[in-house]
């Protein structure tokens, strides 16, 4: 790969970097089954029809992350991944109620992956935060739980709360309490919108959550007055071209709106999503972009400097970025 171009990752679940090479050395190691013969039989299995049937197998796959290490070794795999494509800031989800109703507690998930993103800036070059996703097919009352049970990470190892999981029929509405309560604890604020859900759920994402930046938000493209009010305050917009390919946003990557978004003058970010399932990490996103639609090094150029100054890292490391 020539020099990828520097740059921070916005928008991937830890989860969704879970190759089966490593699901399978440790589903060996936790003595857990699955239901696939062989690494080539689960890649096999990575053909999706929508969200939900993505979703369907990153939860199932999720059974093989037990210990603390398993969380240290998934996201130090990624890490490692993400630096050889240039990512030199990274701001990664992870799902805790996805874990929780397996058994496996905050403390072992948040433990195991700061373990790993702890040493990331000296082993690899990557300054990190973590996000906390709430489950929006899950109820509120849970999500409110859950906050609870981080409280002794908010604003240390936890940064910030996102909403993620299955987007139609779950508003950002049903979340308002939670996220009120998340902006008093100073956390970061970000929600998926605008993925399969409708412009309404974008706009609810940022009049009741009150979020700094819209995870995917491709279908505001639907809404001229959101498109400007998006624009006019510069709210990023984390995009995942292959992720949208994989689950059949866009037909294909050379219909991908993100030229029309950039058009637009919205802030807009190339990001991976949930890597292992969607075939590429963020470099891997970018030239496929490059090549299916032309874009510029100046396009390029800007999308980087764009996931930089829509991060939530310090000045000084920003500066340092930029
Ligand atoms: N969880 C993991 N990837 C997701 C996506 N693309 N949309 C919603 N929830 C997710
Ligand atoms: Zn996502």
């Amino acid at each position: 790969m020539s020099t990828p171009i520097p740059k921070a990752e916005l928008h991937v679940h830890i989860e969704g970097t879970l190759e089966p090479e490593l699901a399978f050395a440790l589903a060996d190691r936790n003595g857990v089954r699955l239901d696939y013969a062989s690494v080539d039989e689960l890649r096999a299995a990575y053909s999706f029809t929508d969200l939900q049937s993505f979703l369907d197998l990153y939860y199932a796959l999720m059974a093989v992350l037990r210990t603390e290490r398993d969380f240290t070794d998934l996201a130090e795999a990624y890490l490692a991944r993400a630096a050889a494509q240039g990512v030199r800031h990274a701001e990664i989800f992870f799902d805790p109620q996805a874990h929780a109703v397996r058994g496996v507690g905050m403390d072992t998930v948040v433990r195991g992956l700061s373990a790993a993103l702890d040493a990331a800036e000296e082993r690899h070059g990557v300054s990190t935060r973590l996000i906390m996703c709430f489950l929006r097919d899950r109820p509120a009352e849970e999500a409110l739980a859950t906050l609870e049970e981080a409280r002794p990470y908010l604003g240390g190892a936890v940064s910030g709360v996102g909403l993620d999981s299955a987007e139609m029929g779950h508003p950002p509405e049903k979340f308002r309490e939670v996220f009120a309560r998340a902006r008093e604890a100073g956390l970061h604020l970000v929600a998926h919108a605008g993925e399969e859900g409708p412009p309404a759920y974008v706009w609810q994402a940022l009049d009741v959550l009150g979020v700094q930046r819209v995870d995917h938000g491709v279908r505001c493209l639907e809404d001229e007055a959101l498109v400007e009010r998006l624009r006019r305050e510069r709210t990023p917009l984390t995009v995942c071209p292959f992720s949208n390919v994989r689950l059949r946003v866009v037909d294909r990557l050379e219909d991908h709106p993100l030229p029309r978004m950039l058009q637009a003058g919205l802030v807009v970010t190339v990001n991976s999503d949930d890597p292992a399932y969607f075939g590429g990490y963020a470099e891997d996103n970018m030239r496929g972009l490059r090549t299916a639609l032309g874009l510029s090094d100046a396009d390029v150029r800007t999308l980087a400097r764009n996931s930089v100054t829509a991060s939530f890292i310090d000045a000084e490391r920003r500066t340092a970025l930029l």
